[in-house]
């Protein structure tokens, strides 16, 4: 956690921790502030708000919208689910994964850039689907596909 993550989460456990049933209000706003829940701040959130760290563990841990993992700095979010399977995505994550060099669900180890399943976005007629850096895109094959790849891949 670095000192400006710190001094957020900081700030946020002050402003929830007199409000009861904080936590997830608490662990949306830290989530949506830093990216991610720091692990350094588990124990922390648990002191501020009177809990035991086993109760917020298993809180950031049970919900999908958190994650205890530093974001890469661009995400690509590619829908493998049945719709998107049957329009192609195959080749599209082949594709994706090539100009990366990335397997699905791999991060670069300088957190440039992730490639992440994600299973329906409810683009399911227009896939292949993926949300990049939370913004939903559709019919991700042929050029828009190449524009992708020139754009947040390389
Ligand atoms: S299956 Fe991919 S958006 Fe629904």
């Amino acid at each position: 956690m670095t000192e400006i993550d710190d001094a957020d989460v900081s700030d946020l456990i002050l402003r929830h921790a007199a409000v009861k049933g904080a936590l997830l209000p608490l662990l949306h706003d830290i989530q949506h502030r830093l990216g991610y829940i720091p692990q350094a701040a588990v124990a922390r959130i648990a002191e501020g708000l009177n809990l035991s760290i086993a109760d917020v563990h298993g809180v950031v841990t049970f919900y999908a919208d958190f994650t205890l993992e530093r974001p890469a700095r661009r995400r690509i979010q590619l829908c493998m689910a049945e719709a998107c399977q049957a329009r192609g995505v195959a080749d599209t994550c082949a594709k994706l994964e090539a100009a990366s060099g990335l397997k699905i669900g791999e991060t670069r180890a300088d957190l440039s850039l992730s490639l992440e399943p994600i299973y329906c976005l409810g683009l399911c007629a227009t896939g292949p689907a993926a949300l990049v850096d939370g913004a939903p895109q559709a019919r991700l094959n042929g050029q828009r596909l190449d524009a992708l790849i020139g754009e947040v891949v390389r």
